[in-house]
């Protein structure tokens, strides 16, 4: 028997249903969408909807057609920035950002895009009034995680959002360690846009991702990828409207399906559910680490994070220390967590951290039983 500590990498179990749903499609409906009317095209069609409303609803975002299907997180980020970002442009990111939105970057600075990070402190907590002194004139945009993949510590959103509006700055937020596990109020944040991946904490499956943009937003965001829509087809070119503009190929639909089942579920216990249970069992796993010679790398303070919890076994390989683990059937990740800077930060880098990242269906013995472990190796 395993202990699943790895819901930061992905989430597993996935939400009940979603292996059904996604069967019923492949072997009962099969059909594609936007391109047919047959009975089965219609069924598909009605899903897809089905499934932007339910988006709608998760993140208090009021228009359908502005939700759009990505194939994952990462071609959601790649989307906005590139489709946004010109040579001259500056962008506020923080010093905690994952790759997928650094890489993206790094490509765009060859092509003269400027960009400034938003420093955190040791465990990983940054100040909302530290982007002030970064705004120049060309600021055309800030783009900041909502929680570290690493180390769970929360950025303060809420208050980055209203800097930005006071000062028409668009601001995109990467949800991938929230969506799922944490409260999104779109409208509250101010955001400009949201992308967020299927298969981490909205508990669906792998290779297909969300993208939120609000209307003004989305008129600046020249897509990235173009062909085929199923609509205006008397046109070579892109059709103006939404969601279209932004889908173009033949989208995941068994990922939507998948999906749809997931939100059913979530919908239907309210993110609050998954959130309290996870404060309690990281509020346990960080109590129980207290007493065992390892370095909590993060904030103990929970209204500040989420159940991502980055252990540095001083004065043991961390590599090694996750091997062990596994060994005693304690699944988690090692290393740098496509995340350089953010380790950098935190004082691990290079040698990186052993990543537990709980879930909604971790349990008190889970917690318990990775702690036994710990202090076994940390011995
Ligand atoms: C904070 C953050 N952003 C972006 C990503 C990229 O997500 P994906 O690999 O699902 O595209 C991840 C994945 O670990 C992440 O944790």
């Amino acid at each position: 028997m395993s202990i699943y500590l790895d819901n930061g990498a992905t989430s597993y179990p996935k939400a009940p249903g979603v292996g059904e749903a996604m069967l019923d499609y492949v072997n009962n409906v099969g059909a594609n969408v936007n391109r047919s009317t047959y009975a089965t095209a219609s069924t598909a069609a009605m899903i897809l909807l089905d499934t932007r409303e339910q988006l709608c609803r998760l993140f208090n975002f009021d228009d359908p057609t502005h939700v759009i299907f990505t194939p994952g997180m990462t071609a959601g980020l790649n989307m906005l920035l590139k489709g946004y970002l010109k040579a001259g442009d500056h962008v506020i990111v923080s010093s905690m950002e994952h790759n997928a939105m650094m890489r993206p970057l790094i490509q765009l600075e060859k092509e003269g895009v400027e960009f400034s990070r938003i420093p955190a402190d040791r465990d990983g907590i940054a100040r909302a009034e530290d982007i002030l002194p970064l705004i120049r004139p060309n600021t055309k945009l800030v783009a900041v995680m909502h929680a570290s993949n690493v180390c769970g510590s929360l950025l303060p959103v809420k208050e980055i959002g209203a800097i930005c509006r006071e000062r028409n700055i668009p601001f995109i937020l990467d949800a991938a360690q929230t969506a799922g596990h944490y409260p999104i109020d779109f409208k509250e944040l101010g955001l400009s846009a949201l992308c967020a991946p299927g298969h981490k904490g909205l508990l669906g499956p792998q290779g297909i991702g969300v993208m939120l943009m609000d209307h003004e937003f989305a008129k600046s965001v020249e897509p990235l990828i173009a062909g085929g829509t199923g609509s205006a087809s008397d046109s070579e070119e892109l059709p103006p409207y939404m969601p279209d503009r932004f889908e173009s190929g033949t989208m995941n639909i068994p990922g939507v399906y998948g999906l749809n089942a997931a939100l059913t579920y979530i919908l239907e216990k309210g993110v609050d559910h998954f959130r309290a249970h996870e404060e309690k069992l990281t509020q346990r796993f960080l109590d129980g680490l207290k007493d065992i010679p390892v370095r909590l790398a993060g904030t103990e303070d929970m209204a500040k994070r989420v159940g991502v919890i980055a252990v540095d076994f001083t004065g043991h390989d961390n590599a090694e220390a996750a091997f062990a683990l596994e060994q005693m059937g304690i699944l988690t990740r090692c290393g740098l967590h496509c995340a350089p800077s953010a380790h950098k930060t935190l004082g691990t880098f290079p040698q990186g951290v052993v990543r537990f990242s709980l879930g909604y269906a971790s349990t008190e013995a889970d917690v318990d039983g990775a702690l036994e472990a710990i202090r076994t190796i940390a011995r």
